[in-house]
């Protein structure tokens, strides 16, 4: 008994010694000490003992236990520390690295267009109305002076939801809605921002869906020179002192007399280039003196008051503002675009 006893001691011991991970100490720890331990067996057989033996040979497996035990710990501690040591070494942190910056999202170049122009008329006592964009034929076509199979509706070719409602093919509807939601004795300075759509291609120069910025001003006497003055300030405020307009004849229903209106080549200055066409003008914005009848079906009396409305594309601003050639990258959402604003 005695032999085996330390028999079992010295092969543990040795065990432990070359025992080179934590596994492998945690195996000779089980195998030696564990429940099924070669040890705890010793104990267990304590009674094959002779009684007069017991208390020596029992005090003699107690102690190889204790050393054993005694001995792991040392090991244990130190694999332990050894493995702290090569992660140390192998993983480096390098506190002095800078952080990583969370980028700063910013406003869309359509939008810093919108706030420029809105700016400017509201430096002129307008303020901003905002309608549907799911719109009635109503407020889209009929309160506008275009009657159902009038031709001109052929020039907007529209998203229809159902026979009577759509999507608005321009900003004008909300001229209509906001005539009605005033006295007609007060006078109406707003302009409208936003989306409108139509049935088109979508390349370098068209898409379906793009911008309007829509102006009504009704007041006592006003005049087609208060219209040319307002726009005149407006967009040489926009793209410069320098730039010269130029009113053509034109015509929409809502507007009489209507006008085209072109500013002064913003690329070539009026010399002519392929961004004017070699023309020198730069067609912007679509403008008149508001149709008497449009006055009248909102509750206005044409021989009371009158006024001026004009509408203009965002998009084509903000190209000529920022040299941008092709529609569509404000729609793409390219960072490397969005981010040059
Ligand atoms: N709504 C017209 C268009 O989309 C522009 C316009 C607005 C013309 C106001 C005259 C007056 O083409």
């Amino acid at each position: 008994m005695e032999k085996e006893l330390t028999k079992i001691q010295e092969e543990a011991l040795s065990a432990i010694n070359s025992a080179n991970s934590l596994a492998n100490l945690n195996d000779v720890k089980v195998k030696y000490l564990g429940k099924k331990g070669l040890l705890t067996a010793m104990l267990r057989n304590m009674g094959k003992v002779e009684p007069q033996d017991r208390p020596r040979i029992g005090q003699l497996v107690n102690t190889a236990r204790r050393q054993i035990e005694f001995v792991l710990e040392e090991k244990y501690n130190l694999l332990k520390q050894n493995e702290l040591n090569s992660r140390l070494n192998s993983e480096h942190i390098d506190v002095t690295l800078p952080g990583r910056r969370h980028t700063l999202g910013h406003l869309h170049p359509l939008t810093l267009t919108l706030q420029k122009i809105t700016n400017i008329f509201k430096s002129m006592g307008y303020s901003i109305a905002e309608g549907p964009q799911i719109e009635t034929d109503y407020y889209n076509f009929e309160a506008l002076n275009l009657p159902p199979d009038h031709p001109a509706r052929d020039m907007q070719d529209s998203f229809y939801i159902t026979k009577d409602i759509l999507m608005r093919t321009q900003t004008s509807p909300v001229q209509a809605r906001t005539m009605q939601a005033h006295n007609p004795d007060e006078p109406i300075r707003i302009i409208a921002p936003g989306r409108v759509y139509r049935r088109d291609d979508y390349d370098a120069t068209h898409s379906p869906m793009f911008t309007q910025v829509e102006g009504l001003c009704i007041d006592k006497d006003i005049s087609f020179a208060d219209l040319k003055g307002t726009l005149i300030f407006a967009m040489q405020e926009l793209f410069g002192k320098d730039v010269k307009l130029r009113f053509r004849p034109s015509f929409f229903p809502f507007t009489e007399p209507s006008a085209e209106v072109d500013i002064s080549c913003v690329m070539c200055h009026g010399k002519g280039c392929r961004v004017c066409k070699e023309t020198g003008w730069l067609e912007i914005l679509g403008a008149g003196m508001v149709h008497p009848k449009v006055l009248e079906m909102s509750g206005y009396d044409p021989e009371k008051s009158s006024g001026f409305a004009f509408g203009m594309g965002v998009e084509r601003i903000a190209m000529l503002t920022y040299g941008i050639n092709d529609l569509r990258l404000f729609f793409e959402n390219d960072s490397r675009f969005l981010s040059q604003f």
